[in-house]
């Protein structure tokens, strides 16, 4: 298999600040073996894990993220999740992400998340200069951005690529095929089991986002998926179905 089949989603995010190094330990501490981060650039060009394009609901800060300075957005923090503890932490570098999952020892679905739609090239480019000077480790590239992933396989083409999709499109095989995509990752709420049946025949891998209820998991489980991207990696690790790796 590409990936384990239980990944988690931003870290461990139900329990710590999303996309930041706590959440990522925590994630290997619940027995995680592959976390997704997501990644976009900063005003001067730095590639950091972080998921919104602005910065309101998840920092005490504000504003549009592309418009910061790294040195500026390090002053911020991300706030831990509501009912939680935990402490608020900082917005990581890519740099710092791989330093930090490669000590872990654990996997990566990076997804390419341009925080604008014309910042593709720029976000993919910077993401494989961080990727090539640091230590190796499991990778996969994903992004809801096929550009960026059609980037990808011309810059990069030993990293394997994956397409995200909300809802599957009926000419999803045709770009699955011209990209050289190993897997399909696809929203949970708009999944058919005919979908999932399809793919699978086809020769691509199905990992489904986000799933935290243990019900769906088992239903997905029985459809064929390959995996899924959970908030809370410890509940699905401790159920017997999702635990191999
Ligand atoms: O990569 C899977 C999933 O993270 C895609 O959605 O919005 O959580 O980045 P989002
Ligand atoms: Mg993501």
């Amino acid at each position: 298999m590409l990936m384990s089949s239980v990944i988690a989603h931003r870290g461990a995010r139900q329990q710590a600040a999303e996309n930041t190094l706590r959440a990522m330990t925590l994630a290997a501490e619940q027995g995680a073996r592959w976390v997704e981060l997501d990644v976009m650039l900063t005003a001067d060009g730095i590639p950091v894990v972080f998921h919104d394009r602005y910065l309101d609901q998840l920092t005490n800060g504000y504003g549009e993220l592309a418009s910061y300075r790294f040195e500026q957005l390090q002053r911020l923090r991300v706030h831990a999740p509501i009912g939680s503890d935990d402490q608020a932490q900082p917005i990581p570098t890519l740099a710092e992400a791989l330093q930090r999952l490669h000590a872990l020892g654990l996997g990566l679905n990076l997804e390419i998340k341009p925080s604008t739609r014309s910042l593709w090239r720029e976000t993919l480019q910077a993401s494989l200069a961080v990727i090539q000077q640091s230590a190796p480790l499991p990778l996969v590239l994903s992004s809801f951005r096929h550009k960026a992933i059609a980037e990808a396989l011309q810059l990069a083409p030993g990293i394997p690529r994956a397409l995200l999709w909300e809802r599957l499109p009926h000419d999803w095989k045709q770009t699955a095929l011209k990209l050289e995509v190993r897997a399909i990752h696809l929203a949970e709420f708009a999944l058919r089991r005919w979908q999932v049946a399809e793919i699978r025949a086809s020769g691509f891998e199905v990992y489904v986002y986000t799933v935290n209820s243990i019900k769906r998991g088992k239903q997905l489980k029985s459809w064929g998926v390959n995996g899924v991207f959970t908030d809370h990696p410890a509940a699905f690790l401790s159920q017997p179905e999702w635990t191999t790796r």
